[in-house]
């Protein structure tokens, strides 16, 4: 969603800031802001609707506007239509205060009515306009004091970077409910919602906590409580590469995602498998302690809500301990059944989804314990946490999750086997053999990255359908979730995925000539009804892609138009190698059918919003 950037420092802040705003593009966005103060210019604000590039041009990549200190936004709309006006960084009536926001300020109607009664007018549809009309408000020559007393008044959740012309040597941060971290160089600092905007500029970073404030100047940075009493801060050092978050050659971040997928699996999984055994020293539950739940509570969104589905049929079968799998953004309104026996199992890339944050903080006030699953170190679901187990999938900026969802998969079988063992709910010989199975996983997916060609091909047969059917059983029926969302995202093509039993109950009326059914067939104990389904589907006029390992290929390969096959493993982990066909062949679609593939129109990387 929204990306924040600020800079105070030696060097000129526009140029620093545009890059920024260029590594937050990931994230989203419909236009894009500036505002840079210099103590002779003033205050400068540049604003433009539209990619990135508009505002760069605007501003002579930012030569425009002179000064040391500044502001970078990039916004999806939420209040208000995405225009220049309603950009940010959002200015106050009297030209002195410019804020840029990530979060929605819930009670900014209210705030609107009171101010407006004081005679001060407005300019856009904007819930952040009312903070700088409201920090202006309050100034009484200390923007600090300013922010306190607006914090008492504001509701929501908000990501602030302030400027007051006023103090041209200080920068305010504000965080609460909306990540925020600040960077720290020898004679600069920064403010940024995420680690991406400030890695080329500096490693050493702090994570904001809720209610905490920021002033920063060239040569410090000072972090507040929510008193405004003065609190250390531990600094951490991010360790992984800017290359990282670079395209190196690739046509498309997904793409590059897509094919880093091998090293992000044995990178998650290796460090975690030692002398045969699943080890995982981040979770500290005991035999006891699994023995005392009752239950487990998957809670996520998206993508990572597939892996929970995947992750029933997994840790149900392993564990023989019930698991729901909820939406994150119905669990809170669904009366869910936590106790203290609960354990909720929280999954995230970006550790930052709002809604998951929200299911989780109610799953701990009813009792359940938190052990998530997150990819972004130092996240706030990851602070939240009791127990955390890290993806080590690296940065992932395509807005469509390929690598991570990969890696959250093999946690889960990590989880699953560990958790196992220490119950003794399966036996020794199976859990030596999955462990085997799971160490080969990573070469397994290089092997189907390794030819893609005939991926590509039929992405050329099909590209031009308007309508996509995933079907499968079981653990397929979880992958196809994920393949069908896959395809819809980046292609825009209607897609649906359904358990294949269901087909019969309504769906099938849909199917017709020429409709695209991809039938998901791998679990090898349900082949045989999965190809009842198919021919099902083929009496109605469908072309078929189907998915099969390669000891079933042969016999896929009869009932469908195009035969897909992918290495044999343990049933449990086929999942992780029947998305990558799906990732590659939604990739190539959207290809073909000239699709912005990293940033599909409306969706954002991380959902801070509820
Ligand atoms: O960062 P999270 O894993 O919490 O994000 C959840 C979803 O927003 C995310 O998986 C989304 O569905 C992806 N864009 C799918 O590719």
């Amino acid at each position: 969603m929204c990306g924040i950037v600020g800079y105070i420092g030696t060097e000129e802040a526009a140029p620093i800031l545009l890059e920024g705003l260029r590594r937050l593009e990931y994230r989203g966005y419909d236009s894009a802001g500036l505002a840079v103060l210099d103590p002779e210019q003033g205050l400068q604000v540049a604003k433009a609707k539209g990619r990135l590039q508009v505002l760069a041009d605007l501003t002579g990549q930012g030569q425009k506007l002179t000064g040391h200190m500044g502001l970078g936004h990039t916004r999806w709309a939420t209040h208000g239509a995405p225009n220049d006006v309603n950009s940010h960084p959002q200015v106050s009536q009297s030209g002195r205060i410019a804020v840029v926001h990530n979060g929605i300020i819930e009670n900014y109607a209210r705030l609107k009515e009171f101010l407006e009664s004081k005679g001060i007018a407005f300019v856009s549809e904007t819930d952040t306009e009312v903070v700088a009309q409201l920090l202006d408000y309050y100034y009484e020559g200390d923007l600090l004091d300013a922010v306190g007393k607006v914090l008492h008044r504001i509701e929501g959740a908000y990501a602030l970077g302030i400027v007051c012309a006023d103090e041209p040597d200080r920068l305010v941060a504000v965080r609460k409910d909306s990540p925020l971290i600040l960077g720290y160089g020898a004679n600069f600092h920064m403010l940024a919602s995420d680690v991406t905007a400030v890695i080329q500029h500096t490693r050493e970073v702090c994570y904001l906590e809720d209610g905490e404030v920021a002033v920063l100047t060239a040569y410090g940075a000072q972090v507040y409580n929510s008193l405004l009493q003065p609190v250390e801060k531990e600094i951490s050092h991010v360790d992984w590469e800017i290359s990282a978050a670079e395209k190196g050659g690739y046509e498309h971040f997904m793409f590059k995602e897509i094919m880093e997928q091998p090293k992000a699996l044995r990178d998650t999984i290796f460090p975690r498998l030692r002398d045969g055994e699943v080890v995982l020293d981040e979770v500290s539950l005991t035999r006891e302690e699994l023995e005392r739940l009752d239950r487990l509570y998957v809670i996520a969104c998206g993508s990572s809500y597939h892996v929970g589905v995947a992750a029933k049929y997994t840790l149900e079968r392993l564990l023989r301990i019930p698991v729901e799998v909820t939406l994150a953004s119905e669990f809170r309104y669904c009366d869910p059944i936590v106790t203290r026996r609960t354990l909720a199992v929280v999954i995230s890339q970006s550790g930052e989804t709002i809604d998951t944050l929200a299911a989780m903080r109610e799953a701990r006030r009813l009792g359940a314990r938190l052990l998530s699953i997150v990819n972004v170190v130092g996240s706030t679901i990851a602070r939240e946490s009791d127990d955390v187990i890290y993806t080590w999938a690296g940065p992932e900026i395509a807005v469509a999750t390929t690598k991570a969802y990969s890696t959250q998969l093999a946690v889960i079988y990590l989880l699953g086997l560990r958790f196992a063992h220490l119950l003794g709910t399966v036996g020794e010989e199976e859990y030596a053999g999955m462990v085997a199975q799971l160490r080969q996983l990573p070469a397994k997916v290089e092997e189907i990255l390794s030819d893609t060609e005939k991926i590509q091909y039929y992405a050329s047969i099909y590209f031009n359908h308007d309508s996509v059917f995933y079907i499968g059983r079981n653990i397929d029926y979880a992958v196809g979730l994920e393949g069908s969302l896959k395809l819809k995202e980046i292609s825009y093509i209607h897609s649906e995925a359904y358990a294949a039993g269901e087909l019969k109950h309504g769906t099938i009326s849909l199917i017709e000539d020429g409709t695209l059914v991809v039938a998901l067939a791998s679990w090898g104990d349900l082949f045989d009804k999965l190809m009842s389904n198919v021919k099902e589907v083929k009496a109605r006029g469908a072309d078929v892609v189907g998915i099969t390992t390669r000891s079933h290929g042969a016999e896929l390969a009869k009932s469908v138009d195009s035969a897909i096959q992918i290495p044999d493993t343990h049933p449990m982990f086929l999942p992780s190698l029947e998305v990558v066909p799906m990732q590659l062949f939604a990739y190539y679609v959207a290809l073909m059918r000239g699709c912005d593939i990293d940033k599909p129109r409306n969706l954002a990387k991380s959902v801070t919003v509820e």
